[in-house]
């Protein structure tokens, strides 16, 4: 209980919430179930699945009338259910239970449906098969699917289920791969329906059951079934068979026998043959998808009360004309998608209650001289149908409806004629001409459709002076031809929008030619000429064009102005960005400044560093530098920039080695303490000798100096905006870095040092 608290903590508060609707606050808490579960208004149905529970939670009881544990952690059939002795309906699916104590159903007298399926039962043993259903005395449905049974037999009788009540047992993909011993429905002594549907069964045999009435083995591995396999199950309705991909009724099983049988399904098997004769009460047989080529005489003879016979999508190549003798009562025949090119000119009238005929897709080459005189609807459809006789639809004396649709035809005959045919179905053939006489004996014409024709000649409202009951015409997708001047187009148009009498939408009607209306309908294409008092746009139009204009105006102003305020936001931005930049850099170098002033203060001069320096002579004898005094301060970081100028001051020998420097070297601070005039060399390292060590280290940690390298790291960066910046800043504090920048090569040949 703790575990399951904590586990579903998130759970147990969604469900109060959930049910917060459902309940009363006050009974809140009087009963765990309906906080833990939902429960209905009045507790006749509480929903308890999928709450991770092990057990029912405590309360309520004889108002449950319905209960759902379906998914949780059950593994132990919970024996409190007995305080709910009204229930009707246990849902207990999707749990752990491997066994039903013999006991479990003690008080639920009143149990009707029981589902337990998705349980981890595997042996019939274990539901305690004899006894368990005894106390459940009106138990009409037990669901125990997808459980793992594996087998179904008696063994001994004790795994025989046993209940005088029960009428639907279901045992869908529950691995069932055979049934044994002497009929393991002996104790089901209501059993009507029988569901075994997904189980590796390859024969059906020892069931017998004098009640069975449905018995559902679809998706099965059934190969063959015997002759008695259905005899003792005298009461046996409805046999479904499907998916059974090896299952056929061959001529051993000939005389397999039903007499009991009305409806049977055995599609998509291996039935090559239909011998259905052992099922003289068959009412409705389904057999498409299956191998069977032929149809021989007297297929049907024994199925006499037939009414529904489907044949579709197997190989039917032939058939004789006495194939279908005896099916007094067809009304139904789907012979669809076979390979059937001839039909037997009187084999229709072997059904003379036929009127539905289906034989699309098939190898027919012409509507022949069918014959049935109860035929209504015939549906031959995507044959490759070429021609069709004038007298083929005399024959066929009651149809109403006839689809040729997807077929080869280029031409009708003239007087093709049908006093019943109400609906015509020419879609998608290749039909260029009809005329007067074309539709002259359909008078009941009804409906009729050529899409998809090759029709360009607009026809005359004369070809339907004879079919007063026209109503519908579909005539889209053609090639018309818009000859507009024509008074019979405006008096065929007329004909067939005009309402009330409309048989057509006018988008429909679509010109594709000549050039320069290709793509309108007929009522675009011609209406200034059948309209010619409205040869200037009328004022409807000019209205709309005037509204159109605005409106297009207002959006071409909109566009630009979003398109001129993002320029100016980006605008705006980039000159942000650059003033940033540039008060950054004027940050830096203000700090710089201060720094280096503050440096230079700390770096007043040592009384020990006075020492005289070299004469000028000396300084000549010393050894040279070869690199600059510029390149050495750029080596390093500003930190050991600074230490070393510190440690400079201090000792001499540093001192030697910087004056060696200045002396040899030409650097800019040279030409910085340079008059314009031009100053000999020989003069300034003397002067340097002068000032000492401590001057020339604060030369290098000058302000100025750290000035001019900042402006030639912005001058790699090539920002000239902010180096001019830099520069204006600059002219402020001295006038002599202004010359040191004035030109790109002199910061070049500064950096370059
Ligand atoms: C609800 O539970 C509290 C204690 O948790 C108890 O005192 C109270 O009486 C209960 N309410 C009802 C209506 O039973
Ligand atoms: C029980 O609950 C499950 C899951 O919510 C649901 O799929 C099922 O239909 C319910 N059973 C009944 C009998 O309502
Ligand atoms: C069993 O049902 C009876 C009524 O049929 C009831 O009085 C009894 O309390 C139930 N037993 C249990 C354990 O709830
Ligand atoms: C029992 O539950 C299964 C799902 O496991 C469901 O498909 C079936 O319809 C249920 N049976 C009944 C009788 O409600
Ligand atoms: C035809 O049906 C009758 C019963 O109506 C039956 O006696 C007879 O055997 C069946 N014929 C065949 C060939 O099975
Ligand atoms: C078709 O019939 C109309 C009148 O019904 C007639 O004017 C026209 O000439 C006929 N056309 C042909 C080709 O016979």
């Amino acid at each position: 209980m703790i575990r399951l608290l904590v586990v579903f903590g998130p759970l147990v508060l969604w469900s109060f919430l959930a049910s917060g609707e459902m309940l009363d606050f006050d009974d809140r808490n009087t009963s765990d179930l309906c906080y833990l579960c939902a429960c209905s208004l009045d507790k006749t149905y509480v929903d308890c699945s999928r709450r991770g529970l092990t057990d029912i939670p405590e309360g309520l009881g004889s108002e449950v009338k319905k209960l759902n544990i379906s998914y949780n952690e059950i593994s132990i059939f919970p024996p409190s259910i007995n305080r709910f002795y009204n229930l009707n309906a246990l849902d207990i699916r999707g749990n752990r239970l491997t066994e039903l104590p013999a006991n479990a159903l003690q008080n639920l007298t009143t149990l009707e449906v029981l589902n337990l399926s998705k349980n981890y039962f595997e042996t019939w043993l274990n539901l305690n098969p004899n006894e368990v259903f005894e106390p459940a005395t009106h138990l009409k449905t037990l669901d125990l699917s997808h459980n793992k049974f594996k087998t179904m037999g008696n063994l001994a009788n004790q795994e025989l289920l046993i209940s005088s009540s029960l009428e639907i047992l279901i045992l869908d993909h529950c691995q069932i791969d055979s049934i044994h011993g002497r009929s393991p429905l002996s104790g089901l002594i209501n059993i009507r329906i029988l569901s075994l549907n997904h189980n590796p069964l390859q024969r059906i045999h020892s069931l017998i059951s004098p009640t069975l009435n449905s018995l559902f083995v679809n998706n099965c591995e059934l190969s063959n079934i015997n002759r008695n396999e259905l005899t003792y199950l005298p009461s046996l309705v409805y046999l479904q068979m499907s998916h059974n991909y090896r299952l056929e009724l061959s001529s051993s099983t000939y005389n397999l026998y039903s007499e009991s049988l009305k409806f049977l399904d055995i599609s998509y098997c291996n039935v090559l043959q239909p011998n259905l004769q052992g099922f003289p009460n068959l009412r409705k047989a389904v057999l498409n998808h299956n191998m069977v080529r032929f149809l021989g005489s007297n297929e049907f003879a024994n199925n006499t009360k037939l009414e529904y016979l489907d044949l579709s999508y197997n190989n039917i190549g032939s058939l004789r004309s006495d194939t279908f003798r005896g099916l007094s009562k067809l009304k139904y025949l789907d012979l669809s998608w076979n390979e059937i090119a001839v039909m037997p000119e009187d084999s229709l009238l072997q059904m003379p209650s036929l009127t539905n005929l289906k034989l699309a897709r098939n190898y027919l080459t012409r509507v022949g001289h069918l014959k049935s005189m109860s035929i209504t609807v015939l549906d031959i459809s995507s044959c490759e149908i070429s021609a069709i006789g004038k007298d083929s639809l005399e024959g066929l004396q009651s149809l109403v409806d006839l689809d040729l649709s997807r077929n080869l035809l280029s031409y009708i005959p003239e007087s093709i004629s049908s006093n019943t045919l109400r609906y015509l179905n020419l879609n998608y053939n290749r039909i260029s001409t009809v005329n007067n006489f074309t539709f002259f004996m359909l008078p009941r014409l009804t409906g009729l459709a050529v899409i998809g024709n090759r029709f360009t000649t607009i026809w005359k409202r004369s070809f339907f002076d004879s079919n007063v009951y026209l109503e519908r015409l579909d005539l889209g997708d053609n090639m018309w031809r818009c000859d507009c001047a024509d008074d019979g187009m405006f008096d065929f148009y007329d004909f067939i929008t005009l309402e009330p009498n409309k048989k057509e939408e006018s988008y429909n009607l679509i010109c594709n030619s000549p050039a320069n209306v290709i793509g309108q309908t007929w009522l675009e294409a011609c209406y200034f000429i059948w309209n010619p008092s409205e040869k200037n746009p009328n004022i409807d139009s000019l209205i709309w064009f005037i509204i159109v204009m605005i409106i297009t105006l207002s959006l071409c102003i909109l566009l630009v102005n979003t398109i001129r305020r993002s320029m100016k936001r980006r605008l705006r931005n980039i000159q942000a960005e650059r003033e940033r930049q540039v008060e950054e850099a004027r940050d830096r170098l203000r700090q710089l400044r201060i720094r280096a002033e503050q440096e230079a203060l700390c770096n007043t001069p040592d009384p020990r560093d006075l020492i005289a320096p070299p004469s000028y002579d000396e300084a000549l004898s010393m050894p040279k530098l070869n690199t600059s005094c510029h390149s050495l301060n750029e080596t390093g970081t500003g930190k050991t920039r600074r230490k070393r100028g510190r440690r400079k001051t201090k000792s001499s020998g540093d001192l030697l080695e910087e004056t060696e420097r200045n002396g040899n070297v030409r650097t800019y601070d040279d030409m910085e303490l340079a008059e314009p005039s031009g100053v000999d060399r020989q003069r300034r390292p003397r002067r340097n000798r002068r000032y000492g060590s401590h001057e020339i280290a604060e030369l290098d940690t000058s302000p100025g100096a750290r000035r001019r390298q900042i402006i030639s790291e912005y001058v790699d960066d090539n920002v000239d905006s902010i180096v001019v910046e830099v520069e204006a800043e600059l002219e402020r504090p001295s006038r002599r870095t202004e010359r040191s920048i004035s030109t790109d090569d002199n910061l070049r040949h500064e950096s370059d040092f």
